[in-house]
């Protein structure tokens, strides 16, 4: 009889899970609809995706990485507040929050909620390690929209410690408490000691019904590190694994994936933007310093003299979530006509040749 209760209390509870996932699933579907797709396409100088660090430390450190240090404090949740309340005046669509490690902030939950209260599709990139069940429930309570974890190997090594090993405990954690989307993301190239385990880990994370993307992994410019013929190998059968990229952007993949540059017109600056834990506006992650302008002090006449700017880089970046952003704007056949300027980097001290 017991027995039987129980077993009935935890089929309810399993139902239960399902349908919260579901409606969250319809309710985040419908808001990314209408901020990205609706009102991102409606004007060009309204960002689509700002990267914003409120904590630029790490509790890893893989050997790629240009984005951690292992001192700095978490950015008051007062400042990141302010930031977000310029990004909404922007009408920004979408935030990611990245870093350093974001679950290391003490107030991340709030930080999710206030950029919810504003409107704002919120996402999230973190290595994982610090998810539990507790942890996972919080971020569905503060509203978070989708997570992305990106795992470089099943077994950890010196390159990284972001494996499946470590990860896939939370991985299932993930599957069973989560409400917001999950993406893994398998990176290609990161020099890691057994490479092929990028397909394992793309193959588990479909099996767990996440969706899955691929990172190439890109130098200290944002720019292709040529791979080799076991690395091109590896990305032609994770192409064969589900994944749900367009089709326009697999193009963008495969190009840089044998050696090849893309004709495109990046957005960075415009479109999409990142902001540091200083404050300051940067094309992306691996531009900074370009143009490195306070965010209080961005204008909309910035962003459209940015939308307008070409970047030297763009041809063999494999930065893809501006790609993604800036192919949002391909219809409407905007060329970019501003030559870039070679500007000098308040923070950086140099200059936009060097
Ligand atoms: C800098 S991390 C910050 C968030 C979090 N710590 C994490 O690892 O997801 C954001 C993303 O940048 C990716 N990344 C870091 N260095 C990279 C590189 N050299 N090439 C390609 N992707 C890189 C990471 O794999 C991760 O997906
Ligand atoms: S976990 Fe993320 S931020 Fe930390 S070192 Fe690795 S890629 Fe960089
Ligand atoms: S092309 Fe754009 S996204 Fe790529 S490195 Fe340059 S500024 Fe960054």
């Amino acid at each position: 009889m017991n027995l039987s209760k129980s077993l009935n209390g935890s089929v309810i509870s399993s139902a239960r899970r399902l349908i919260r996932k579901r409606t969250a699933q319809v309710r985040r579907d419908i808001h990314g609809i209408r901020t990205i797709g609706v009102l991102g396409a409606l004007s060009s100088s309204r960002p689509l995706l700002v990267h914003i660090v409120p904590m630029r430390r790490c509790n890893l450190a893989c050997t790629y990485c240009n984005e951690f240090d292992n001192f700095s404090d978490a950015v008051p949740l007062e400042t990141m507040k302010l930031r977000i309340d310029k990004l909404a005046e922007f009408g920004t669509c979408s935030i990611g929050i990245s870093g350093g490690e974001p679950l290391m902030h003490p107030e991340l939950d709030e930080l999710i909620a206030y950029i919810r209260e504003r409107g704002i599709f919120v996402g999230l990139l973190t290595n994982g390690y610090l998810l539990t069940e507790k942890r996972i429930k919080r971020l569905n309570t503060a509203g978070l929209e989708t997570l992305q974890i990106s795992i470089d190997n099943v077994m950890p090594d010196d390159v990284s410690k972001k494996s499946l090993k470590v990860l896939d405990q939370k991985l299932v954690l993930l599957q069973r408490f989560a409400e917001f989307g999950v993406n893994i993301n398998s990176v290609i190239g990161s020099g890691t000691a057994q490479p092929e385990d990028a397909v394992v880990v793309a193959r588990r994370a479909t099996e767990l019904g996440f969706t899955t993307t691929v990172g190439i992994i890109h130098n200290g410019k944002g720019q292709l590190k040529p791979l080799d013929e076991r690395n091109e190998r590896i990305y032609r059968e994770l192409n064969s694994i589900g994944r749900k990229n367009f089709g326009y952007l697999n193009g963008f993949e495969k190009n840089l994936v044998a050696g090849k540059s893309n004709d495109w017109n990046c957005r960075a600056g415009a479109r999409y933007f990142y902001v540091d834990e200083d404050g300051l506006v940067h094309y992306c992650s691996q531009r900074r310093g370009f143009p490195a302008v306070p965010l209080d002090s961005y204008t909309t006449s910035d962003i459209e003299r940015e939308y307008s700017t070409q970047k030297e880089c763009a041809s063999y970046c494999t930065v893809a979530c501006v790609q993604r952003v800036s192919a949002l704007d391909r219809w409407r056949r905007s060329p970019q006509t501003i030559l870039p300027q070679p500007t000098v980097s308040p923070r950086l001290g140099r200059t936009t040749e060097d």
